[in-house]
């Protein structure tokens, strides 16, 4: 569902606002430390419960105060559905439609945002976690019961850990194996047809902007040649001198390959934020081939991150894609992405509707 309505009150630097925006291109126009990044990361809050720079949400109350707060006004079929957020030192609390209600991952079934922003490329570079982070997200999309293996999983793994660490080597684990191994192999079955599904799209998506031919391959955490129960077998030893779970879903990891060989070692720096911008513009294309409507695509200073071509490409592509769009700019509108339905200045982390 579009988001029709965006109202923040004491988040990061920006004044207090009410704006509504268009279903479709919202344009952010401003000049450097005015507050466009604050912006994208308070939609990005609004339907991820998170922000995508920092994990301290104490960091996005405005300096001097206790809490923000936002109010995202949803159209559904006409009528609206209000998603309300307060956050602070004292926690976070969030209501959809009035209700309370106990996981910020309800928010993402009503408004999920995507963003691409400069730091996109440690998506490839950095650690497993992000990658992880990333296929779950799509998969949660998808499958929604993903959600309740993933809890169980890693519920039966902090145990498992516990017990490894209080008893050493006598840890007794029958226990927790059979736990472990029936939600794992799940998780791992459901990620690797996420992104079997994933694929079509990312080749696509890696032609347009790279004209390269990417393709994934999904490490599900141990040895592809054994089942995870054998894997957990042979490295209990190891599990027991270490005092934790050596392999497992918690392990997996994704290799994005270009033209058949691992990206890391094939691209340069500008082509890693595309290649990261391709799984970015792949995983909102599957997501909004399986729920039209619904997805919101937040891209910071694109322009300011790519030479003239790459830029193009990138528009180009984004323009193909039937999603509600929030693009921030240091300078004015962006050639290729058309008339912004509304046009927003920020000066100072104060907001107008031009
Ligand atoms: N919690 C906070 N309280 C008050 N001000 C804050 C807070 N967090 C950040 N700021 C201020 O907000 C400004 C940064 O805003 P933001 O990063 O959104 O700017 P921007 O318009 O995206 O700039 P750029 O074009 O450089 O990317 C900085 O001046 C920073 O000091
Ligand atoms: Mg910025």
């Amino acid at each position: 569902m579009p988001l029709a309505r965006l109202e923040a009150e004491r988040f990061r630097g920006l004044e207090p606002f009410a704006a509504d925006v268009d279903p479709r291109y919202n344009l952010i126009v401003g000049p450097n430390a005015s507050g466009k990044t604050s912006l994208l990361e308070a939609l990005f809050f609004l339907g991820r419960g998170r922000s995508f720079r920092t994990r301290r949400v104490p960091a996005l109350v405005r300096h001097g105060e206790a809490d923000f707060q936002l109010v995202g006004t949803l159209r559904h079929q006409g009528l609206p559905v209000t998603l309300g957020i307060r956050a602070g030192r004292a926690g976070t609390e969030i209501h959809i439609g009035g209700e309370k209600v106990r996981s910020a991952t309800e928010l993402a079934a009503h408004f999920p945002p995507q963003i691409i922003d400069p730091e996109i490329h440690k998506l490839l570079e950095e650690g497993p976690a992000q990658r992880r982070k990333f296929i779950d997200w799509g998969v949660f999309h998808v499958e929604p019961t993903f959600l309740a293996d993933w809890q169980r999983y890693h519920r039966a793994l902090r145990q498992r850990n516990a017990a490894l660490r209080a008893a050493g080597r006598g840890a007794p684990l029958a226990v927790w194996d059979d736990e472990l191994v029936a939600t794992g192999q799940r998780l791992a079955d459901l990620r690797s047809s996420y992104l079997l599904q994933l694929e079509p799209f990312l080749r696509q998506a890696g032609r347009a902007l790279l004209d390269l031919d990417v393709t994934l391959v999904h490490q599900a955490g141990w040895n592809s040649e054994l089942s995870f129960t054998e894997a957990l077998q042979r490295a209990t030893e190891r599990d027991h001198r270490h005092g934790v779970t050596h392999v497992g879903p918690h392990r997996a990891d994704l290799s994005v390959r270009v033209d058949g060989e691992p990206a890391r070692e094939r691209v340069s720096r500008g082509q890693q934020k595309l290649l990261a911008s391709a799984l970015t513009l792949a995983q909102l294309s599957l997501q909004e081939s399986l729920h039209p409507g619904r997805t919101a695509l937040l891209l910071d200073d694109p322009a300011a991150e790519l030479d003239a071509e790459r830029l193009e490409r990138l528009v180009a592509l984004v323009r193909t894609l039937p999603v509600q769009l929030f693009v921030t700019s240091l300078r004015g509108d962006l050639d290729g992405l058309g008339t912004p339905g509304r046009r927003f200045h920020v000066e100072h982390g104060r907001l107008a509707a031009d």
